[in-house]
């Protein structure tokens, strides 16, 4: 049985924590949080000890890490636990910078440490169908992506002022998905951004809404749409447009009852959050990384695809900035 130790005890800390638990394949052995309390209280619900960050990882009867802390943190923790020999199972995305991220990955290299990217989208039932009959070629040569991700809400302004901004920390998932799904490398990136849902998050120095057009070598194009709100809950919604076709991926509703009358034709609103919609991929991820462990299979999200949507999310940044098209180096 694996033994995981869990740094950070927060939102995604808590719902991987209880997934590990109720696995039967591992356990949670301790729980790290600069907060004693939060720490005390996912320890308890998962049967778990309370450690410091620095014990955890040293820890001799601890076998893997999950990085749940703050995204600032994670390049740090990484490395300190590639060292100590540990698997390690990293949230998005590795650092703030491509660069701090490559001279991270370059000790996970030198230390030949498994390392495996939160990117938790490529494990969703519907997506990871959807990617699998691209590549057994139903719609042809691959010519169009369109991501489209909405939040219910902003998080508080706390938590973007340690984000690295929205292209880093929310649109981060949607480049790794046109990467997934596109499955070539996009050489230009032009985004627009602007803050319109909340104005403290334009304060903070971030975008609350944005767009990102991408294109490849051969010629393929992605766009992505991200806003910071949604009326109708968690919009999450893919489609992928080839030479024999199309596939789409709708969003997941609270139920499937539809109302038809005089009216109009109505549904429920679709899952509120990460936590209900990706329920199923969080568990498969932890799968999917116990299988890295136990059979020496290929993490599914490994450390150059965060390094990838990194430099996709660094350099949608900068297009907000200059005005400008970016080139990927
Ligand atoms: N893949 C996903 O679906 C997903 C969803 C949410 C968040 N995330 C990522 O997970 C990370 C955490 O996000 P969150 O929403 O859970 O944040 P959060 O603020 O809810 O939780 C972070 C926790 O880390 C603790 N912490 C802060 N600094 C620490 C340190 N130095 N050592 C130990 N503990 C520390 C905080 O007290 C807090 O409890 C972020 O990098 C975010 O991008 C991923």
């Amino acid at each position: 049985m694996i033994r995981f130790g869990v740094l950070g005890a927060g939102r995604i800390g808590k719902v991987h924590g209880h997934t590990i638990a109720k696995s039967g394949k591992a356990k949670v052995a301790y729980v790290a949080d600069a907060d004693g309390k939060a720490a005390a209280a996912l320890a308890a619900d998962v049967g778990a000890k309370v450690g410091t960050v620095e014990d955890i990882i040293k820890a001799k009867d601890v076998d893997a890490i999950l990085i749940c802390t703050p995204t600032d943190t994670h390049a740090d923790l990484i490395e300190a636990a590639a060292k100590a020999g540990k698997k390690i199972l990293c949230e998005k995305p590795i650092s703030l910078t491509a660069e701090r991220t490559i001279a991270c990955l370059k000790v996970v290299e030198q230390t030949k440490a498994l390392l495996m990217i939160g990117f938790n989208r490529r494990h969703d039932p519907n997506f990871a169908n959807l990617e699998k009959r691209i590549r057994a070629g139903e719609i042809g040569n691959v010519e169009l992506c369109t991501v489209i991700s909405r939040d219910p809400g902003p998080p508080p302004v706390s938590y973007i002022e340690r984000s690295g901004g929205l292209f880093r920390d929310m649109m981060i998932h949607d480049f790794d998905m046109a990467r997934f799904l596109v499955g070539e490398e996009f050489i230009t990136v032009h985004a627009f951004g602007s803050s319109i849902v909340d104005p403290a998050i334009g304060k903070a120095g971030d975008v609350d809404t944005a767009s990102v057009h991408m294109i490849t070598k051969t010629g393929k194009i992605a766009v992505i749409t991200n806003s910071r709100r949604a009326t109708y809950g968690y919009d999450q919604r893919m489609e992928v447009h080839g030479s024999k076709g199309m596939l789409r991926a709708h969003n997941v509703h609270e139920n499937t009852v539809e109302f038809s009358g005089a009216s109009g034709i109505s549904s429920a609103v679709v899952q509120n959050f990460f936590l209900e919609r990706y329920s199923a991929a969080y568990a498969h991820e932890v799968d999917a990384f116990l299988a890295a462990i136990d059979k020496g299979t290929e993490p599914r999200a490994n450390g150059h695809d965060g390094l990838m949507a990194q430099k996709l999310a660094d350099a949608a940044t900068e297009s907000v900035k200059s005005g400008q098209a970016v080139k990927i180096k």
